[in-house]
């Protein structure tokens, strides 16, 4: 039998990371895992229990008691937290504008990590997030990172929303957008960075089945070599 490998994509939002991650899992009938709905779910309870952002020990000590589970169940992923499905909940502007504060503190990464460390351990895993190289799976045998520019990014946020009826308006997502890099490379605890061994792919001027053609080329060789 061939070898299950691991697949970390990071990238900044907005680069593909989720849409090329999915196919690629699809294809290769490996697990898509998606660790921003995994801080995404968290930030929405901790909205939802009125739970102050800044306060580093109250945060841990929630989601210590919190379970997320990604379910992939027909075609598509399901995010449940403490058994109820946010999937739609936790991609509204209230929560993509406080998720980077609330994945910014220590403590709560390393419990996530934690948890996304054990979800890959079995290999067979298409993990993507923006530590996934660097500190969640830093032995995968294929490490990718995705970039384009903020302005492509941004209009391709837009199209998404408008084709799933929520209200849009690109202005404000490009300096979203643009926030959240700056807090997402700039924090302490693992930043958003390039693995050293990661292979960058700019997918600015790239079709979806590009970028997935050229990730799946690099997955059979390595799943050949491993
Ligand atoms: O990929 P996304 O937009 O759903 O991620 C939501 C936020 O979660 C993003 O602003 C940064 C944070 N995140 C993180 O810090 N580490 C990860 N591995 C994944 C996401």
């Amino acid at each position: 039998m061939t070898k299950k490998i691991s697949i970390a994509i990071d990238g900044p939002a907005g680069a593909g990371k989720s849409t090329v991650a999915k196919i690629v899992a699809d294809r290769l009938s490996y697990t898509y895992i998606d660790t921003g709905a995994m801080y995404r779910a968290f930030t929405y309870k901790a909205i939802k229990e009125n739970i102050n952002m800044s306060s580093e020990e109250e945060l841990v000590r929630m989601l210590k008691e919190t379970t997320i589970e990604l379910k992939n169940g027909g075609g598509k992923q399901l995010v449940l937290l403490d058994g109820e499905d946010v999937t739609k909940e936790i991609r509204q502007p209230d929560i993509t504008n406080s998720v980077s504060e609330v994945a910014a503190h220590p403590f709560v990464r390393e419990e996530m990590v934690a948890r996304q460390k054990a979800l890959g351990a079995e290999g067979g895993v298409v993990m993507d997030g923006r530590d996934i190289g660097t500190n969640v799976l830093p032995h995968s045998e294929l490490k990718i990172f995705l970039s384009a520019s903020a302005d492509i990014r941004a209009t391709r946020r837009h199209k998404e929303n408008i084709e799933k009826g929520y209200p849009s308006d690109l202005a404000k997502i490009k300096s979203n957008i643009m926030v959240r890099d700056k807090q997402d490379t700039e924090r302490k605890v693992s930043p958003l960075r390039k693995a050293e061994d990661a292979i960058e792919i700019d997918t600015s001027f790239l079709s979806v089945d590009e970028v997935v053609s050229r990730i799946i080329q690099l997955a059979k060789e390595r799943i050949e070599a491993s």
